[in-house]
């Protein structure tokens, strides 16, 4: 069965909005984890906008699943990614100025940062998984530079259309790679993510070669919608109380 990996950058992007301690990243999780994700994703960012170091140590305590841990391939964020030992780290390429993380890592580029990275982290226990676009070379450089897995970026396929022919050809693309690394790489693991909502999941749900897809943006956007109305409700019974 496909997992679902659960990213709760956003539960983070709210509280730092404020600098208050609220909304819990930690409640966040358990939640997340009771009602069935597969494993807890966070971004700690080198600009720290949304996830904090110590939101990192205190999810690996209490987190029940898996963490996986999303950073910039550096030797700064491997340091920390060696300190907390997550069960997986998604290295992922990141500018300063971007809203999201726009493409995939260039490791046919960066391939000697990319493996001295990956080389430290699977010694370290942690299973490494690289987030690319859909794109041979980059599978193969991802295998070469010792990844057990890899994340196929979905957020061009997010942006197009829904139902588009530009929509249609960014999933064939997406459909196409999978298959092919599955055949040429069978140990490797195939995860998807970026942009995901519940408009465009479930083309992406139905390729077979895909283990696991992480989601976060969408899922807390519609959490707001969710459960509007019971946190309006709530503070109602509390200024009128009967
Ligand atoms: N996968 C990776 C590697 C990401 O960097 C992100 C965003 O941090 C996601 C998945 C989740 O993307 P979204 O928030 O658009 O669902």
């Amino acid at each position: 069965m496909k997992k679902l990996g659960v990213n709760i950058d956003h539960v983070a992007t709210l509280r730092q909005a404020r600098g208050v301690a609220y909304p819990s990243v930690i409640e966040a999780a358990r939640i997340c984890e009771t009602a069935g994700a597969s494993g807890i994703t966070i971004h700690l960012r080198e600009d720290r906008r949304h996830i904090q170091d110590a939101d990192v140590y205190e999810l690996k305590k209490t987190l029940t699943t898996k963490m996986n841990l999303e950073l910039a391939a550096t030797d700064a964020m491997t340091e920390i990614a060696l300190k907390v030992r997550p069960e997986q780290v998604c290295l992922v390429p990141e500018k300063r100025e971007e809203l999201t993380t726009e493409g995939g890592l260039d490791v046919v580029s960066h391939f000697d940062q990319v493996a001295k990275c990956a080389r430290l982290l699977s010694s370290a226990g942690c299973e490494v998984s690289l987030f690319i676009d859909a794109d041979q070379d980059q599978v193969t450089a991802s295998v070469n530079a010792g990844a057990q897995a890899i994340e196929i970026h979905t957020g061009h396929y997010a942006d197009c259309l829904n139902g588009s022919e530009e929509q249609l050809a960014a999933l064939d693309k997406i459909k196409k790679i999978c298959h092919w690394a599955k055949i040429t790489y069978p140990k490797l693991i195939i995860n998807a993510g970026h942009g995901l909502t519940r408009q465009n999941v479930q083309a992406i749900a139905q390729i077979p070669e895909i283990h696991e897809l992480n989601i976060g943006h969408a899922i807390v956007a519609d959490a707001v919608f969710v459960g509007l109305k019971d946190a309006v409700k709530g503070f109602i019974n509390l200024i009128y109380p009967e």
